[in-house]
């Protein structure tokens, strides 16, 4: 069952009198329970494709449906609407709210859709238990290491069932043993639940963790290259330096 479905989706920036081309018709499909990466350097697009995927911004042309749906030519309330109950976010810096605890971070998505949180009490308490955080739920952010709060932030992304999660450099910022923690959760909700993600990156290790790596240069897709352990292992790593060397990216 497709999820998402990017049709030949443009995105312009105009810049004053310059016309920036961030995406070229890039057509795009994530069937459910797939853990896509999607690589390529700096500048290729990825972040505006992840930002278009999720309705944060609109394509120039094309289209993009999620779960059946069309969101682009929806109003901006519309797309607001879908944004909080079918996509999970999750970014390089967390993005957790300070003056929250572990467990009101989590909450936050259902409180801004305007639920009662009172009914969701055992849905957090097992997404926190899911990223091994049970005893922090009462911590503010500063008081948790990176690697911590990233994985309130996965929690939070899972809180409202999400037919996608978008993670944008996930691991960015953590040391390599909090990033492996943070891509076996991805990989492992990937399997257990089903969840479909969709992931930027840079690092080879890190897409290593994905069924398969689209690779995107100049605003176009170039490569889909399918990962065979899903784990980290080295010869998936060389597989895609390889195809990041053969695609001179
Ligand atoms: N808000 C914006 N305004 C103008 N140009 C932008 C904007 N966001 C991105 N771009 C340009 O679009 C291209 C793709 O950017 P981006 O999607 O951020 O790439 P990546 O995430 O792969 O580094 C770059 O040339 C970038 O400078
Ligand atoms: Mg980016």
């Amino acid at each position: 069952m497709t999820v998402l479905e990017a049709n030949s989706v443009t995105k312009q920036y105009s810049m004053g009198e310059v016309i920036v081309t961030a995406l070229h018709e890039v057509s795009f499909n994530v069937v459910k329970g797939e853990f896509v990466a999607v690589m390529g350097p700096s500048g290729s697009g990825k972040s505006t494709l992840l930002h278009l995927l999720g309705g944060l911004d609109e394509p120039t042309s094309g289209e993009i449906a999620l779960a059946g749906h069309p969101i682009t030519h929806l109003s901006d309330d519309e797309v607001t609407v879908v944004r909080r109950r079918k996509v999970g976010f999750i970014f390089q810096f967390y993005n957790l709210v300070p003056t929250l605890t572990a467990a009101e971070n989590v909450a936050l998505p259902l409180l801004i859709d305007g639920q009662r949180i009172e009914k969701h009490q055992e849905k957090i308490d097992s997404l926190l238990a899911m990223v091994g955080l049970v005893e922090r739920r009462d911590h503010k952010p500063d008081q948790m290491s990176g690697g911590q709060q990233q994985r309130v932030a996965i929690a939070r992304a899972f809180v409202n069932d999400p037919e996608i999660v978008l993670a944008d450099e996930p691991t960015g910022n953590l040391d390599s043993q909090s990033g492996t923690a943070i891509l076996e959760l991805l990989r492992q909700s990937a399997e257990a639940l089903r969840q479909t993600i969709v992931m930027v990156t840079h690092d080879p290790r890190a897409a290593s963790y994905a069924d398969r790596v689209v690779f995107l240069k100049d605003g176009r897709i170039v490569q889909n290259l399918p990962i065979q352990a899903k784990s980290g292992e080295s010869e998936d790593i060389r597989n895609i330096m390889r195809v990041m060397r053969e695609l001179e990216l």
